[in-house]
Parts: C-alpha cells; sequence; structure tokens
C-alpha cells in the first residue's frame, strides 16, 4: 500500500450489500480502501477488488487452523473467499467475547502464515490522558506483538471511550501515541478509530503518526467515505 491516508470501513453486524460502494465509487478506482464486512458477505464484497481496488478484511478469525471448533472461522477460510487483511482484538470481541491479549497475538501470528495482514486494535477503556494511554497502549503490543514481524502488521490506535460515541481525543493525544506506537513496534501503518467522521476527518487527518483511519459508524455511510477520500487527496 502506498502513502494515502487510509479508509478501513469496519461494516460490524451490519447488513450493508456491496452495491453501495459500488455505487458511491462509480468509475473510481482506488488504492486507500478496505472494507470490512461480516463474514458472509466477504465473497460479494470480494467482486469489488478488480474493478475498483477495494482490498477486503474480515472482522475476526479462529487462532486454530481448522478441526471442531463450531461457529469459527479459519483463517484458510478467509483467504479463499478473497480477505487480505483481517480485524484483530477489537474492543467490541474483547468486551464481549472476553478475547484476550494471548489469543489476539495467536490470531495475528495465523493470519500471517496465511498472508493476511493482521490490524491489530489496541487502546486504553478510561479517558485519562496521552500518557496513561502510552503506557497502556505499550504494555498491550508486548503481548500481542510478541514473536511477531511488526513490520507486516497494522496496528490501529482505538481508546474505547472514543468508540461510538463522539469523543475524539485531541490531535496532540493521537499524535503522542500513534508516533509511539510507529517508534517502538516497528509496524507498518498505524490507524487511528473513534467516531472518525467527515466532522473531524480534515483535523485528524492532519495528526502526526496517523497513516489512515478504523472506521465504524461511517463506514455505513459508503458515499461519505468516498467524499471524505477524495477531498484528502
Ligand atoms: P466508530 O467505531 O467509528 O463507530 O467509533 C470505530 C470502531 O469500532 O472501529
Amino acid at each position: 500500500m502506498n502513502n494515502k491516508f487510509l479508509f478501513a470501513c469496519n461494516l460490524k453486524m451490519n447488513l450493508l450489500q456491496p452495491k453501495f460502494y459500488r455505487r458511491a465509487l462509480k468509475n473510481k478506482f482506488v488504492d486507500n480502501l478496505i472494507v470490512c464486512p461480516n463474514f458472509c458477505d466477504i465473497k460479494a464484497y470480494s467482486r469489488l477488488k478488480n474493478k475498483f481496488g477495494v482490498k477486503i478484511g474480515a472482522q475476526n478469525v479462529c487462532e486454530k487452523p481448522s478441526g471442531a471448533f463450531t461457529g469459527d472461522v479459519s483463517a484458510a477460510m478467509l483467504k479463499n473467499v478473497g480477505a487480505d487483511y483481517c480485524i484483530v482484538g477489537h474492543s467490541e470481541q474483547k468486551k464481549y467475547h472476553f478475547e484476550t491479549l494471548a489469543k489476539i497475538n495467536k490470531k495475528a501470528k495465523i493470519l500471517l502464515e496465511h498472508n493476511i495482514t493482521p490490524i491489530i486494535c489496541v487502546g486504553e477503556e478510561i479517558k485519562k490522558g496521552a500518557e496513561y494511554a502510552k503506557k497502556y497502549v505499550k504494555e498491550e503490543l508486548n503481548i500481542v506483538l510478541s514473536g511477531l514481524d511488526a513490520k507486516k502488521i497494522i496496528v490501529a490506535y482505538e481508546p474505547i471511550w472514543s468508540i461510538g460515541t463522539g469523543d475524539v481525543p485531541t490531535n496532540q493525544h493521537i499524535s503522542a501515541v500513534c508516533t509511539q506506537i510507529k517508534k517502538t513496534c516497528g509496524c507498518s501503518k498505524v490507524l487511528y478509530g473513534g467516531s472518525f467522521s467527515k466532522n473531524n476527518y480534515k483535523q485528524i487527518a492532519e495528526a502526526k503518526g496517523v497513516d489512515g483511519a478504523l472506521i465504524g459508524g461511517a463506514s455505513l455511510k459508503p458515499l461519505e467515505i468516498v467524499e471524505m477520500m477524495e477531498n484528502l487527496k
């Protein structure tokens, strides 16, 4: 991927057919958009790859390669339907499915073995300033990146208190945390996530150390996503 501001759209558990992204993109070819639909729609979204350049990601993966794991989806299966990226360690998985940092590390490992780029989420739960966030994220990264080649990984800094709340950290805070992440772990890209929208994207895109955004709510409005991408060109 290039140096353009990266838009990673996490559709979460929402039905949004690929045609809405197709219509929003019209005849544009983009190289800085990753769409992460639910498992069932990955194959349908993969059809946008050739014509529009869109990259496709999953929202989760099982850390095991195959076998008796009812309800789980393996890295090989994701690759098979066209996923090249996969979000791991999202705070909603931590909250509702008790995902541990050790498990996130295993998931990232198996994704790399299948040539899928992990987008690993980290971030503090409580709003306590940039110094606290830096320390919190550093401790998380020590575990989730253990034994992995960070150069092949995208890290998403998502302060949990900012997700879906409209409460966004200052650019100074975002820069301090994202710059530290890049410097200490050497990952390929650092994304910011949490209430990213058409109201704040220009400002966030200016934050030092930020290579793109992991976007939840706003990604359900493909027209707005494409407009933001155009305006940041
Ligand atoms: P949000 O979600 O943009 O709706 O805050 C971000 C995320 O959960 O990745």
